[in-house]
């Protein structure tokens, strides 16, 4: 699956009749679509020169949460950590924000600009515990691909 998915990601990155947003728009509907277990997909980018993050694009249901500070949630901690977070189980974390009631598990994970950390790709899921390491390669693959796009 993730293979066929890599392609069509490549494909919408590459459309540069779209803009730059739309294409983040119509990548976070591809994967929201085609991965049974990805029920929210989202890009928080880094809010201009402020230690927060805010929401960019995203599939699924509306979020309140549209700014988050670096820090707090699990958005906020992947901006001070750099790395993948995985949460197999969101009521298992102290740290968590929480969007919608459904909402089981969580991927988050970084998207570096020059080595720079500007934002993440962020995806909720209703099923407990589905995420694994094909997943963070995947998601890696298709930010290296955003990135290159920026
Ligand atoms: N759950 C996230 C907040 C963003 S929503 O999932 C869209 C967090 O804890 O940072």
């Amino acid at each position: 699956m993730f293979d066929d998915l890599k392609r069509q990601v490549n494909t919408q990155i590459k459309n540069d009749a779209l803009s730059v947003d739309e294409r983040l728009q119509s990548i976070c509907d591809l994967l929201q679509n085609t991965v049974p277990s990805y029920d929210w997909v989202g890009f928080y980018f880094k809010n201009g020169d402020k230690d927060e993050l805010k929401l960019g694009p995203y599939t699924g249901e509306p979020t309140d949460h549209t700014i988050i500070p670096f820090g707090k949630g699990i958005c906020g901690q992947v901006a001070v950590s750099n790395k993948n977070f995985v949460v197999p189980d969101v009521s298992a974390q102290d740290n968590y924000i929480a969007c919608s009631i459904t909402v089981k598990a969580e991927i988050v994970v970084p998207l570096f600009v020059n080595g720079q950390n500007i934002g993440q790709i962020d995806i909720d899921s209703n099923t407990p515990d589905p995420f694994t390491e094909e997943d963070e390669r995947f998601l890696e693959f298709v930010n290296a691909q955003v990135a290159a796009m920026l």
